[in-house]
């Protein structure tokens, strides 16, 4: 049978737009899934998108636009941006999904029915950013951790997990399995927070605050508490509990995450896994920050990389390689355009790329093109045989612990062993002698099957390169892009047919600021470049409307409910109350999108959108200079 293997990304949530932090954890996902598919391995790789929550709720509300329409929004722009960067996964699970639903029902009736989830008074520091609640002692200087906010005192009666009956069992699995959370650093961390007794985990939230969420299924004045919602999400990606997927794969099941989302995923989803009645995840591989100029990327920081912008730069395959080199799994990396593309023009253009140049330029020059018959090699050549052959096993064991940048060095010193190889054994000279001609096919030879080898090992991380060196070199990637073809010397056969391709990787110009500049534009402000036809701003319906009346919307903080004529009433919500009080805007002239579809937000219809400009000082309305008729075009 065929050995298995399940990986998994977290699941984003959707209150901001894909970035490089995004872009690692899934590239990351998808070279270890084509790694182990190299291997011939039987995978699955699940992605998606965590839509329910507060944050999701208020990110909407910010756009005025109801969360649903703003989840399938924004779910959109992960899903596509996958592609963009090679990333094949086998399922894109959005917790909105019925079949999700349907899932963390299940489940929470069974743990209720089995007696972990109780229902009790809970009285806590809450922050909204974290969604969740703080021990005194967790806070620093009485705040959030992460947000730096302090937390609000909130007292509810919630539904529990039962969390803390677990620990024992936890720390003694931890204790029992080494590399079930690795680097050992945050397996370590996780052991520590076990070391303080454990609290039971809320898993609910009254409607009254929150309905964005799975109504519990023995409770409908409650729902879910996300963490509980989107862990979940393992199990539906695989079709928990019925579909053959799921006993096929959940024994193999590997977790990649960053370091934020540690305790959730090193604590509460084995405790629940333990609930459920099912065994735990077999790893959990946890990663770095990206930062930037020493800062964590933030969008109000305007320091965000976008994956688009990146590949539009440097191109996918480069890219994909730059990502997993300037990390070292476990630790933070800063990001720099320039430290990317010096490193393509290293690593890419000159060295593999050159390799596979002149090799190909050599064959085609000195033995028509054709792979040559070899004899048994001797000298330098014999060294690159073996180098090549002991790089193989090496590699395996290095990808296979996630040291990614490490099989990748590994992979660059045969690299720069065959380049000398070229060098040394300088086949231009042995092709003046004819007394030379088997030496000079024996060179040639061994240079063609290293790049065959490289070939394979760079393929889960530059998959298109991949093919074009196996394409030139007269192979067929659907057949000999396996591991196993990498373990064995000798799999070309002389007299193919090889063919010159274009540069793998075309030098880019470090030195000139117009190409720094280029990059600069494409891998920051993404937005700033997206352009429309006339075509499609013509399809967008602007008039001059005029506010007849205001008022809050209650329980919503952020919005007013405006009646505008323009020239017909209506209504229209906006998320504006937290820079303008309803009597500042009673009889002022705005400018309103009239054709946006109607939705209802908080349960008020609303039918159009307010435009507003943003800048540091705040909002500001958009007007007319002089008065205009209500319902004006404006063009
Ligand atoms: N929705 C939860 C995860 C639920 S999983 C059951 C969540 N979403 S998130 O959108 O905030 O994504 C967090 C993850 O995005 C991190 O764990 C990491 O994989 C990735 N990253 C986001 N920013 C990052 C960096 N600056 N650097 C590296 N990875 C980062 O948490």
């Amino acid at each position: 049978m065929k050995n298995r293997f399940y990986i998994t990304t977290p699941i984003y949530y959707v209150n901001a737009e894909p970035h490089l932090g995004h872009a690692y954890s899934t590239v990351i996902t998808d070279v270890q899934n084509r790694f182990h598919k190299l291997r011939g391995e039987e995978t699955f790789f699940l992605t998606g998108t965590d839509e329910h929550g507060d944050k999701i709720v208020q990110a909407a509300e910010k756009q005025g636009i109801d969360p649903k329409t703003y989840a399938d929004r924004i779910s959109s722009l992960f899903r596509e941006s996958w592609p963009l960067l090679d990333v094949e996964p086998d399922r894109f699970i959005r917790t909105t999904e019925p079949e999700h639903i349907a899932t963390v029902q299940r489940i929470l009736q069974d743990v209720y029915d089995r007696g972990d989830i109780v229902f009790r008074e809970y009285e806590g520091l809450y922050c909204f950013g974290c969604e969740r609640f703080y021990m005194e002692r967790e806070l620093e200087d009485g705040k959030c951790p992460d947000h730096g906010t302090v937390p609000v005192r909130l007292k509810e009666k919630n539904y529990f997990f039962l969390m803390s009956r677990y620990q024992d069992w936890l720390i003694d699995y931890i204790m029992k399995h080494p590399l079930f959370i690795t680097p050992e650093r945050y397996r370590n961390e996780v052991l520590s927070f076990l070391k303080d007794p454990l609290d039971d985990l809320c898993i609910s939230r009254p409607v009254s605050r929150l309905t964005w969420g799975i109504p519990l299924p023995f409770d409908d004045k409650f729902v879910t508490y996300v963490w509980f919602d989107a862990l979940i999400n393992y199990l539906t990606g695989l079709g928990y509990p019925d579909d053959p997927n799921f006993s096929k794969f959940w024994p193999v099941t590997e977790h990649v995450i960053a370091k934020d989302i540690l305790k959730p995923h090193g604590i509460y989803w084995p405790t629940m896994l333990k609930a459920i009645g099912l065994k735990p995840y077999r790893r959990l591989h946890v990663h770095g920050y990206w930062q930037i100029r020493d800062q964590k990327m933030s969008k109000s920081l305007g320091n965000v990389i976008r994956p688009r912008g990146l590949v539009e730069s440097f191109g996918v395959d480069a890219t994909r390689y730059c990502l997993m080199q300037e990390m070292v799994f476990g630790l933070d990396a800063g990001f720099s355009e320039k430290s990317f593309l010096l490193r393509i023009n290293a690593d890419l253009a000159n060295d593999l790329g050159n390799l596979v140049s002149r090799t190909l330029a050599m064959v085609r020059k000195y033995v028509k093109g054709e792979v040559p018959a070899p004899q048994e090699p001797e000298g330098v050549e014999k060294e690159l045989r073996e180098a090549a052959l002991r790089l193989v096993p090496v590699w395996e064991k290095t990808m296979e612990s996630f040291a990614v940048h490490r099989a990748m060095q590994a992979v660059w010193e045969v690299i720069n062993k065959a380049n000398k190889v070229i060098d040394t054994s300088a086949p231009w000279v042995l092709a003046k002698d004819p007394a030379k001609a088997g030496r000079l096919r024996n060179v040639l030879y061994t240079l063609l099957e290293s790049l065959r080898i490289f070939s394979i090992l760079v393929a889960p991380v530059m998959p298109s390169t991949a093919r074009k060196m196996q394409e030139a070199i007269g192979l067929d990637p659907q057949e000999d892009l396996n591991l196993d073809a990498a373990r064995r010397w000798g799999v070309l056969t002389p007299g193919t047919k090889t063919s010159l391709i274009p540069s793998l990787f075309p030098r880019l110009e470090t030195g000139k600021a117009k190409d720094k500049k280029e990059v600069k534009k494409k891998t920051v402000p993404e937005d700033a470049e997206k352009q429309i036809s006339f075509e499609d701003f013509q399809q967008i319906d602007l008039r001059v409307a005029k506010i007849t009346a205001a008022e809050r919307v209650p329980k919503a903080d952020r919005l007013i409910k405006l009646n505008v004529r323009c020239p017909e009433e209506r209504t229209i919500v906006a998320g504006i109350a937290e820079h303008f009080s309803p009597e500042d805007l009673v009889g002022r002239q705005v400018v309103v999108v009239a054709n946006l579809k109607p939705v209802k937000i908080r349960g008020v219809r609303s039918e159009g959108m307010l435009l507003v400009a943003k800048d540091d000082k705040g909002l500001h309305l958009t007007t007319v200079a002089t008065p205009a008729e209500s319902g004006a075009k404006v063009s």
